[in-house]
């Protein structure tokens, strides 16, 4: 990665580098578009910087965007644990038409409206432990100073000049329509463009044809995956138009100095914000410039691939080393997006699945580069064989047997057939697992990972550990055991960077007492456990999750947070973002800081009836759902409840039920619902017990 500094090109830059560790200066020579690093002085670590897209304001954060920070959060930890000094960048693209146009729909100033949206990422990125290093927001003075310098060098450089533009213009993605005509909608949203036209400044893109061919030819690694780059490499081919890059129709942007009304293009602004996030003009005291790393989704491609690389080129700033598009998560085979209304967000997943539950589920399931398919169903499914069952059932295994039979200490290790065969499937899963993570192939990392664990269950299962130690053969029994132990061991380091918080767990379990991220995970070896260690007392880390009940509440919590909601405010942490931020599974989410009191206006807006049920029926598909039509006095209600595993259909027609009669309608399993029946919810034994009378009540009277 770091490799020796080699000239690129005619244009000659020289810039001094502060050593930030050592205070020492170094002459790092930027030629035109190098994309090295200076190699780090002896001691210190290298060097990676990477970056999540900087994502719009005018909406808060799907599934689609926790992928791409859950990513960008994976590689981070994973270059840490193989010594690098690691930032990663994420933040808000808060300027631009649309954050008018939405500020003016909630009746605020623009500032006032981005600042809660940015506090609002921020805050989701931050209960969800994948908050970056730097958030940058658009509307800060640093970045506005970045903005102002890079253009700046571009114009002095020649690059830029004043012309007239007119062209079909799209409001939503903020880009003019390449060859769109009046009328025409746009490619990427399909939404109708409108005809613009404007004196703007032009960046000379047409410029830049050549040297950007040369460059991807020299750097064949910097469009990833290859589908894309073969798409970037044909579009430059067929011929660059100049890039009108400052707008006088809008007010809400940086503004371009001496030259108002023109503020900048907000993707010539978005853009700088991975240098501004690391220095800015100063980028090269810092050290972390040129970018290792940008992560985007693939609709971003050419922005990132053609459009950066020639501003930074014509200012004379290192270009980034490496562009990433992923594909896209899809509901119902559709790219997911507010306006089509099939967006799935992550609250929802993260306060009953756990964290770690959808990092595990989006890394697994989808091809890193290619579409990936969203649904409960899978993520549940994936859940309970993978977690519950699989690393959650070996740890508890594995240390349950520890604890009974070997006194809750590792026990010796003893060279053995056992022991050499676990020991060759780990080393292979150490190799694989960290050639698929330097890849970027996580989904391949994880069943590197997961072979072994399953590799070790099948031991436990073929040499049947109680049954060595009823024989009293301590020798082999230790020998079995301080294996799946020092197995479960090396896949604990291996999948942290994927599922932190619950590795954690299984770490602390081990009676491991360094910290888990500070593992060096690409020297990991066998044979690291200690004998003598003390285990910690077992706790079932993944519990088994019911899956139809854990997909009623996401579906009913996603819809829920789809009403139209009043502008965001700064909310407190609710209670099951601390326990889902906290680590593993939030099966049971419960108050973070302790019972709030209600007063009774509170309790009043409750409505609850007595109501008779009419008619009952099974959900097709839905093991714990019964659909009843159910009499509430006033009308009869369909309503479905989660009680069919206790409750038979024909048993409940004419009981009389607890019924809650102003709840919003939802939608579950696809049958509407309106209203909710009462139950006692027996957690242990996942047991609903209906509320009922000891007397008989008329029909559709109020409980108070
Ligand atoms: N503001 C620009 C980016 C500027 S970067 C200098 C932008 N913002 S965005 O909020 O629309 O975020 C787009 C990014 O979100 C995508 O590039 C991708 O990383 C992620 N995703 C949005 N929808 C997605 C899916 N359905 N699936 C996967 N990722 C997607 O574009």
């Amino acid at each position: 990665m770091y490799e020796p500094l080699q000239a690129r090109g005619a244009h000659l830059t020289v810039f001094y580098t502060q050593n930030s560790i050592n205070s020492s200066a170094f002459p790092l020579l930027a030629l035109g578009w190098v994309t090295h690093k200076i190699m780090p002085a002896p001691g210190t670590k290298p060097k990676f910087y990477l970056t999540t897209p900087i994502y719009y304001t005018n909406g808060l954060p799907h599934i689609g965007h926790t992928y791409s920070t859950i990513v960008c959060d994976t590689i981070r930890r994973y270059k840490r644990m193989c010594g690098y000094d690691v930032v990663m960048t994420t933040g808000t693209d808060e300027h631009g038409v649309n954050v008018e146009r939405s500020a003016r729909a909630a009746g605020v100033p623009e500032a006032d409206y981005v600042n809660r949206m940015a506090s609002e990422w921020r805050k989701i990125w931050d209960d969800f432990g994948i908050q970056g290093d730097e958030f940058i927001r658009t509307t800060e003075p640093q970045h506005a100073r970045t903005v102002q310098w890079l253009f700046k060098k571009c114009r002095e450089a020649g690059y830029v000049y004043k012309g007239h533009y007119t062209g079909q213009y799209c409001v939503f993605d903020n880009a003019f329509v390449n060859d769109a005509k009046p009328g025409d909608p746009c490619p990427d949203c399909g939404r109708p463009t409108e005809t613009i036209t404007e004196e703007n400044y032009f960046f000379k893109l047409s410029g830049f044809q050549e040297r950007l061919l040369k460059f991807y030819g020299e750097h064949p690694d910097f469009i990833q995956p290859e589908a894309r780059r073969n798409e970037i490499l044909s579009f430059v081919q067929g011929g660059l138009r100049d890039l009108s890059i400052t707008r006088t129709a809008i007010r809400w942007g940086i503004p371009v100095p001496d030259e108002s009304p023109h503020v900048f293009y907000v993707w010539f602004d978005a853009l700088t914000a991975y240098l501004s996030a690391v220095g800015g003009p100063d980028f090269d005291r810092r050290g972390y410039w040129p970018a290792d790393l940008h992560l985007v989704g693939k609709e971003i491609i050419r922005f990132h691939a053609v459009y950066w690389p020639a501003f930074l080129m014509a200012a004379g700033i290192p270009v980034p080393k490496q562009i990433w598009a992923h594909g896209w998560l899809l509901m119902d085979s559709a790219k997911m997006s507010k306006s089509k209304g099939n967006v799935v967000r992550p609250r929802p997943i993260v306060n009953v699945m756990g964290m770690d539950a959808l990092r595990y589920y989006l890394l697994r399931e989808t091809v890193f580069g290619q579409d990936g398919n969203f649904s409960y169903d899978a993520l549940v499914t994936r859940y309970n064989a993978d977690l519950a069952n699989g690393i959650g059932n070996l740890a508890s295994r594995t240390l349950t047997m520890v604890e009974k039979y070997c006194g809750s200490q590792i026990p010796i290790r003893a060279e053995s057939d056992v022991e050499a065969s676990l020991r060759a499937n780990a080393e292979a899963a150490i190799a694989a697992a960290n050639t698929n993570y330097t890849q970027y192939n996580f989904s391949l990392a994880l069943e590197a990972i997961w072979n072994l664990i399953a590799r070790v269950d099948e031991l436990i299962t073929t040499q049947k550990p109680w049954t060595l130690a009823d024989q009293k053969l301590q020798p082999q029994l230790n020998a079995v055991l301080y294996s799946a132990a020092e197995a479960l061991r090396v896949a604990t380091v291996l999948a942290y960077p994927v599922i932190p918080a619950s590795t954690e767990k299984v770490w602390k379990l081990l009676g491991q007492t360094s910290p888990l991220r500070e593992q060096r995970i690409d020297a990991l070896k066998w044979g690291q456990l200690k004998p003598g260690t003390r285990i910690a007392k077992t706790e079932p880390v993944f519990p088994r999750i019911e899956k139809a009940d854990a997909i009623e509440r996401m579906e009913a919590m996603e819809q829920d947070a789809s009403k139209p909601a009043a502008p965001p405010t700064p909310s407190l942490p609710t209670a099951s973002a601390a326990t889902a931020s906290a680590g593993g599974a939030a099966a049971a989410p419960a108050p973070a800081t302790g019972p709030v009191k209600i007063g009774i206006e509170d309790f009043m807006k409750v409505e609850l009836r007595v109501g008779q049920v009419q008619t009952a029926e099974r959900v097709a598909g839905a093991d714990k759902l019964l659909k009843l039509t159910v009499d509430i006095g006033t009308e009869i209600r369909q309503i479905v409840a989660g009680i069919a595993t206790v409750y038979e259909p024909d048993k409940l027609v004419g009981r009389k039920v607890v019924v809650v009669a102003n709840l919003a309608p939802r939608k579950l399993r696809g049958v509407e619902s309106n209203g909710m029946i009462v139950a006692a919810s027996i957690e242990a034994e996942n047991r609903p017990v209906l509320a009922g009378f000891l007397e008989d009540v008329p029909v559709g009277t109020r409980l108070k």
